[in-house]
């Protein structure tokens, strides 16, 4: 008892992207890479690619419940995303995005709902607008925020539809204002959405926090594209700001249609595909000729489709034989 012991925290990974070094990239001028995933196997994609950041968006409702926008998405869906994520993710710091609704009521509602994303995993949660009392609550309460700017698909209707922000001198300097307002209130980081690349540096420079970008022109600290628009999952539509880097969707339809076709001619499954019964057990089974497995058999003289001949164990399957 008489001497300090080291006690080490289990947990993180040693390369996990944290706020220390978002900040240390903002002052080097490297840019943070940033991308969001809704579920394990688009996290353990962008983690292995080696972004920095995952946001788990409530675009969720668009890119994978099939809405027309984010509003219909709930508390409880964000979190089933963000668990999902936070398995699938060792590195990249994750960013939880609070849905609609889920920070308007209260100061209590809103840093009730981002203690859910920090127990679903996520090392930050995103809020829309400049919401300073509930932003400052969140923040209070020992949880980073990131703000979100610009266009903010929360209050589309008010802004009279999804349209680029900080177009005149007037409204650039609200968001300025706003942005420091946020970096006051203790927030760790800001996005900013839609807007000319010119405000958007202006901000970027003024702020010591990080400033990322989606739309927002490339002097910010970072950019951040959604996975369904830069891999070619979502067809709805395609906003100016997002370049495709690969036709995924294009690329696994093609592989389905080529699957299709080939259980149509009986290509697939083949021999290396199926389990094996000893030749002992299938005589055993066969001796008795009531099954019409053996009648055909014997009518076609030919060897049936599930061959008794031993196959190669294939290694990557766990399936125990
Ligand atoms: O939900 C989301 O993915 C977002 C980005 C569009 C900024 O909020």
């Amino acid at each position: 008892m008489g001497h300090t012991k080291k006690v080490k925290m289990a947990a993180d990974s040693k390369t996990k992207t944290t706020i220390i070094k978002l900040r240390k990239q903002k002052r080097e001028g490297t840019k943070t890479v940033l991308v969001t995933a809704y579920d394990y196997p688009q996290a353990h994609i962008a983690d292995g690619a080696g972004v920095d950041c995952i946001l788990v968006g409530d675009s969720l409702g668009m890119t994978t419940l099939g809405h027309k926008t984010t509003i219909p998405v709930t508390m409880d869906q964000m979190i089933s995303s963000a668990e999902s994520v936070s398995r699938g993710a060792n590195d990249a710091l994750l960013i939880g995005d609070m849905p609609y609704m889920s920070y308007q009521i209260s100061n209590e509602s809103a840093v009730e709902n981002a203690g859910r994303f920090i127990k679903a995993g996520m090392d930050m949660v995103k809020v829309e607008g400049a919401m300073i009392e509930r932003i400052k609550a969140i923040c209070d309460s020992g949880i980073m925020v990131m703000s979100h700017l610009g266009l903010t698909p929360h209050t589309r209707a008010k802004m009279g539809g999804y349209r680029v922000q900080g177009k005149t001198a007037n409204q650039a300097e609200i968001v300025l204002k706003q942005a420091l307002a946020l970096q006051e209130a203790g927030c760790s980081a800001l996005l900013l959405e839609a807007m000319p690349k010119e405000p958007a540096a202006m901000i970027a420079k003024e702020l010591d926090i990080p400033v990322y970008g989606i739309g927002a022109g490339d002097e910010v600290d970072g950019q951040l594209v959604i996975f369904h628009d830069l891999t070619g999952l979502f067809w709805d539509f395609k906003s100016k700001f997002v370049k495709r880097y690969c036709e995924a969707g294009q690329l696994i339809q093609n592989a389905l249609k080529d699957y299709a076709s080939e259980v149509r001619g009986g290509a697939f499954p083949a021999q290396e595909n199926f389990y094996e019964i000893k030749e002992n057990e299938l005589e055993k089974l066969l001796g008795d000729s009531k099954w019409k497995y053996e009648a055909d058999r014997v009518e076609n003289q030919a060897t049936p489709k599930h061959s008794a001949t031993p196959i190669t164990t294939n290694k990557t399957s766990s399936v125990k034989r």
